[in-house]
């Protein structure tokens, strides 16, 4: 039984001081090559779906892709997440599928689009914890909305993320309401705002305090030492992988994303889940544009598809190997969320604050 929640899975990351990345996938090919790359180092992993993924691949489909991962590596533990759930109603069926986890991301209005107000958001969050820690689900709630601090503008390239201008009030997640946002959800990890966005367009420059303000990862993790953190937005968009798509017929203008050694920083100071999409995306786009430029005559989609799995597992094996997951999978027995149920409903996992946390930092 390979499947784990989040909760278990990060508890046991803190207890040890390490991180977990947890990639994006939408089909076969990003969740075998998750799942080589994990394989190949005895890593822990998570692996997301957004609303659009499970749109674009069927939850069915889903369902049975995680089943068969699991089946085909049952000694490497698989936390299967909802990525940005948008309301309760998307949470509640991602655990119908066989998910082990969800976000419910309040940050945001139901429509993905809308900055939420903190009532709001401590609602919608609330209901679905209620319902995940019944059955032994894990919930991550976000405060702070996600955006750029250079431009005030969140993503546009993805389904999910305001639109707009907003102000670094907006931007960044506030200590003091973190801690009040965590009593009153109590929510399994929590996402943050600083500074990060969506997709390749981060940064106009390699970041710097202004843009990128990991100071605020610390003092939350300084108000709220037991709560797992999580880092959105956090590809580092290598200048490699751009070299290639531009190199091969792309056109991807100059950018900067999430430099690893902040990342880093951030596990130091209690960051335990990093969202990854955009450099697997970018990995499989740069392999599949050379198979093309080098050979404009092929129409086998192994032919592109085979070498586009290559270059994503070696961007996960290389951040599970930098954030410290790689070693990790045969120390772990997951627990059945049945186990986790009655953990919670015996109060066991209730947050801790204000509890200093005796960890091999
Ligand atoms: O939330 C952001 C992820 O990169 C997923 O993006 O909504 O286009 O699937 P997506
Ligand atoms: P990137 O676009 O930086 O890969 O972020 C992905 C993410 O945060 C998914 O929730
Ligand atoms: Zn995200």
């Amino acid at each position: 039984m390979a499947r784990i929640t989040l909760r278990q899975l990060l508890d046991h990351a803190a207890e040890n001081g390490y991180g977990v990345p947890a990639f994006n996938i939408n089909n076969m090919e990003q969740a075998l090559a998750i799942m080589e790359a994990a394989d190949a180092v005895d890593a822990p992993v998570i692996i997301q779906a957004s609303r659009g993924a499970r749109q674009y691949a069927n939850d069915v489909v889903l369902k049975h892709l995680i089943d068969a991962v699991a089946e085909m590596y049952p000694h490497i533990p698989v936390c299967m997440h909802q990525d940005h759930g948008n309301n309760e109603a998307t949470c509640a069926t991602a655990i119908q599928f066989g998910f082990t986890s969800v976000m419910m991301d309040g940050s945001l209005q139901a429509d993905g689009k809308t900055p939420a107000d903190y009532d709001y958001n401590v609602k919608v969050t609330r209901n679905v914890v209620d319902m995940a820690h019944w059955v032994g689900a894990s919930v991550e709630g976000e405060l702070g909305v996600l955006g750029s601090l250079e431009t005030g503008m969140g993503e546009k390239e993805d389904g999910h993320g305001f639109e707009g201008k907003l102000g670094h009030d907006q931007l960044l997640t506030d200590p003091d309401q973190a801690v009040e946002f965590v009593k009153a959800t109590e929510v399994d990890a929590l996402a943050i705002a600083m500074g990060t966005s969506h997709g390749a367009y981060k940064f106009t420059r390699k970041p710097d305090g202004a843009v990128l303000a990991m100071n605020v990862i610390e003092e939350i993790h300084q108000r709220l030492p037991n709560t797992h953190l999580v880092m959105h937005g956090s590809s580092s968009v290598p200048q490699e992988l751009q070299d290639i798509i531009n190199q091969y017929g792309g056109q991807m203008p100059q950018t900067w994303g999430v430099p690893v050694e902040e990342i880093q920083r951030g596990i130091k100071h209690g960051v335990r889940k990093i969202n990854i999409d955009t450099d697997n995306r970018m990995a499989m786009t740069g392999a599949i544009r050379k198979v093309f430029a080098e050979n404009p005559g092929e129409f086998d989609p192994r032919k592109y598809l085979k070498p586009a799995m290559e270059a994503m597992r070696a961007v996960c094996r290389q951040r599970l190997e930098e954030f410290g997951t790689a070693g990790q999978a045969s120390k772990i027995k997951p627990l059945p969320m049945s186990a986790m149920a009655k953990r919670y409903a015996a109060g066991e996992l209730s947050p801790k604050i204000g509890i200093t946390r005796v960890a091999a930092e």
